[in-house]
């Protein structure tokens, strides 16, 4: 078993290189099959997340070759099943992409219900009645998704709930249907605007991406033969900015869109913080124990849900006591028992916790309970005094590249370990 042993505390100082966005690139790679071509991706995080995406996609039939660690070349003009393996797409959230793209290619596919972090009730029905909207018969059984459709049509699609998921997917499921269709309630996610420029880059008619209404025009093919880089991770750059303030360090974080950054920066100004935004990079750092906040969650633009528990960590080791709302997972405070070992004095209960401000943590043995968790129990090993042992490191390698490196590379005291 692996482990990440951090002996603390450090304050973090340096540059630190941003990846390519792991919640675009999981969309990005499915949405190669709406191309009847070739096409080259660069900036990929190199995470396995898209080792996994890549096996899929070459069980349907793709060709990939890698061009370096972060760019592939996909050739998707033979596919080949429309079954994709189900083992593997039950091991991640986002196969649930290959119902969008392969309904719009192929008009049928069979997926394994989608995995992904065990963050309390995780409904895909909006996706679902989209796809019904456009015509497709979709039917869920022994725990697997069977979706069909002669020809997708256009449609109005209204989303009950803003989700990423769903806005993503059923875009993907009218870039070649017959006839318009408009999602609205959509969500604006930066990595949404990036799926649709990809498209949009391959020949596809998409309008409003960034915006609560996106007009999809269905065209007839979308031709490939270009390259298109992956945007910045805003979770990753948001990460390494809590890292900053935890650890009352100085980051500059590089290959970041700053916009994408702006809730972010507004509550760590708000505690005391300091950042300076160059577009794109940006510098963090803290020279004083931070001051108490109230978070809730939000879709974008508003505070990420996944940078609530590194926040936490901030909050944490914050003057005086703070609150976090989590409004979009129902399971999403599982890290704090974690924290609490390591000293942290939170209480959680249901969407709600308080975090009852420290001085210090104190190294401890601690297991990571999905993706995000993990990344804050890496920041708050490197504030914690002492050693900090980090298990459970599957879920961190599916979302951060390299993490050990990166944070080594500013200072960390931080090494993967067999036991
Ligand atoms: N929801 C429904 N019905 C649906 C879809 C969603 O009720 O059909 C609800 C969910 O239960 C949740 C809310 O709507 O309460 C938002 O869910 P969303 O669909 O936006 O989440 P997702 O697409 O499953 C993506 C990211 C998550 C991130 C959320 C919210 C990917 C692969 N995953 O999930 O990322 O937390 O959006 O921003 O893009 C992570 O990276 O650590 C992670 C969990």
């Amino acid at each position: 078993m692996e482990k990440l042993v951090v002996t603390g505390p450090t304050r973090l100082k340096g540059e630190v290189n941003i990846s390519g966005a792991k919640n675009a690139a999981v969309a990005i790679l499915p949405a190669t099959l709406l191309i009847d071509g070739i096409c080259t991706i660069e900036n990929l995080p190199n995470i396995s997340d898209i080792q996994i995406s890549c096996k899929i996609l070459e069980a349907l039939g793709a060709k990939i070759t890698w061009n370096n660690k972060n760019s592939l070349t996909i050739d998707t003009r033979n596919i080949t099943t429309t079954k994709a393996p189900l083992d593997l797409t039950r091991k991640f959230r986002a196969s649930y992409y290959l119902i969008g793209s392969m309904l719009s290619r192929m008009g049928e596919i069979e997926v394994g219900m989608p995995g992904g972090c065990k963050l309390g009730a995780r409904p895909i029905d909006q996706h679902i009645k989209g796809f019904e909207l456009l015509g497709a018969n979709v039917t869920v059984e022994k725990g697997s998704i069977y979706a069909k459709a002669e020809k997708l049509k256009g449609s109005p699609v209204y989303m009950d709930i803003v989700s990423v998921g769903a806005t993503i997917n059923v875009m993907l499921s009218a870039v070649l249907a017959e006839g318009t269709t408009i999602i609205d309630n959509a969500a604006k996610e930066p990595h949404i605007v990036d799926v649709a420029n990809f498209l949009n880059t391959m020949g596809a008619d998409i309008r409003g991406a960034g915006t609560d209404v996106i007009k999809i025009n269905g065209v007839e093919k979308l031709k490939g033969n270009a390259t298109y880089s992956v945007v910045p991770d805003q979770i990753e750059a948001g990460t390494f900015m809590l890292a900053a303030v935890a650890t009352q360090g100085d980051l500059l974080l590089k290959n970041c869109i700053t916009k994408h950054l702006e809730s972010i920066t507004a509550k760590i100004l708000e505690i005391g913080g300091n950042v300076e935004d160059f577009g794109d990079s940006i510098r963090v750092w803290c020279n004083k124990r931070p001051k108490k906040a109230n978070i809730k969650t939000l879709p974008y633009p508003g505070f990420p849900t996944d940078l609530q528990p590194q926040m936490g960590v901030v909050l944490s080791l914050a003057e005086g006591t703070s609150m976090i709302n989590e409004s979009i997972w129902e399971s999403r405070f599982q890290y704090t028992e974690e924290l609490n070992k390591m000293g942290a004095k939170i209480t959680a209960q249901g969407k709600t916790a308080f975090f009852e401000g420290v001085e210090k943590l104190s190294g401890a043995p601690v297991y990571s309970s999905d993706l995000r968790a993990g990344a804050a129990l890496v920041i708050a090993g490197t504030a914690a005094e002492g050693i900090t042992e980090i298990y459970n490191l599957e879920h961190i390698d599916r979302g951060y590249e390299n993490i050990e490196e990166k944070f080594r590379n500013i200072g960390a005291k931080i090494e993967r370990v067999n036991e």
